[in-house]
């Protein structure tokens, strides 16, 4: 994107730091890559699918999450699937996307983890290159499954040189506290690979706590119930910890009661460094610029609240010190256009 067209962008151009590649299959791409392979989707049209994602909680949208990655099955449907979602994060103002993957969820369906690594590398080469966007590749391990799984995929990716920027944790929150994937963590740090972990999603503060002092993550995903706990807030305020908020995920899965009932602005107020994601746009009704614009309609956000989010994600990505200054100049730029 050319810092000419980013001016004239109706939400801010930023970085995506929360955003599942799975989350991005569309049911459209679901219906053609079923067919591709013979295998019966879960609905038999476009329609029949929106009526399906009625979500009553993240377990719920999990099933049919996991369901649909079953027409995942080869290195181009995985290539396929990237370049589709940076095209569009593009076009709505993407520069920097830091995309997870949860490489669990191909392995336990017997797809070769070097075809979905192929597959996703050789999608983020093709948008830096056509697109110009940036971008970095997280390992997500889900947490109900053993640690000991976690770190043994961790193992094979390594094996298999997957060009990772870090790892991420993810899949049903309560009842799996972070303590869970220390060891995990400590391995991954000693390997100089980021860390960030989903906490305070549908779990308590206490996670959020513990995925900061036991598993060293460097941001939180989601982290909206912290606002629960005001020792917490002050922490992650002086520390600058990030928080990756997808506003229209916890709306869909009734994190919140509605958009309006969201903490987001309350969480800026309070000096925190909030971050607007996606998470999985295919599922909740938006991608990162439909997130921007829902929350500039829903509490009247001016541009100079938009650009600081926007800048804040800037700041959270692990991008280089280059990288960052570069995107920042098209940020104030998008601040100060005259539109
Ligand atoms: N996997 C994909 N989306 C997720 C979310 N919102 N929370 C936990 N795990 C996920
Ligand atoms: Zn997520």
């Amino acid at each position: 994107m050319s810092a000419v067209s980013a001016a004239f962008l109706s939400t801010p151009p930023c970085a995506e730091l929360h955003l599942h590649i799975e989350g991005t299959l569309e049911p459209a791409m679901v219906l053609a890559l079923a067919e591709k392979h013979g295998i019966t989707p879960a609905a038999p049209d476009v329609d029949a699918f929106a009526a399906l994602y009625d979500f009553t909680d993240l377990s719920h949208f999990l099933s049919l999450y996991y369901a649909n990655t079953d027409v995942l099955r080869d290195a181009e449907d995985f290539a396929d699937l990237t370049r589709a979602y940076l095209r569009r994060a593009a076009d709505g103002g993407v520069m920097h996307a830091e995309i997870m993957f949860d490489p669990q969820a191909h392995l336990g369906r017997g797809i070769p983890l070097a075809a979905v690594v192929e597959g996703i590398a050789a999608g983020l080469a093709g948008g830096e290159r056509e697109l110009g966007v940036t971008t970095g590749l997280i390992a997500a391990f889900l947490r109900d499954r053993p640690a000991a799984e976690a770190d043994a995929v961790l193992t094979e990716l390594l094996d298999l040189e997957a060009p990772l920027l870090g790892i991420g944790l993810d899949s049903a929150e309560v009842g799996y506290p972070p303590v869970l994937f220390r060891d995990l963590f400590a391995r991954a740090a000693s390997l100089g690979l980021h860390r960030v972990a989903h906490a305070g999603e549908e779990g308590p503060p206490e996670y959020v706590t513990g995925a900061l002092d036991l598993l060293g993550a460097e941001r939180i995903d989601h982290g909206i119930r912290s606002v629960e706990d005001s020792r917490l807030v002050v922490r992650l305020a002086e520390q600058r910890v990030p928080l990756t908020v997808c506003p229209l995920s916890n709306v869909r899965l009734r994190a919140v009661d509605s958009l309006a009932a969201h903490p987001l602005v309350e969480m800026m107020r309070r000096g925190l460094v909030v971050t607007v994601n996606s998470d999985d746009p295919a599922y909740f009704g938006g991608y990162v610029d439909d997130n921007y614009a829902a929350l500039a309609a829903q509490f009247g956000l001016a541009r100079d609240d938009l650009a600081t989010l926007a800048l804040n994600s800037v700041e959270a990505s692990f991008a280089s010190p280059d990288r960052k200054s570069a995107m920042r100049a098209v940020v104030e730029e998008w601040r100060t256009a005259q539109v």
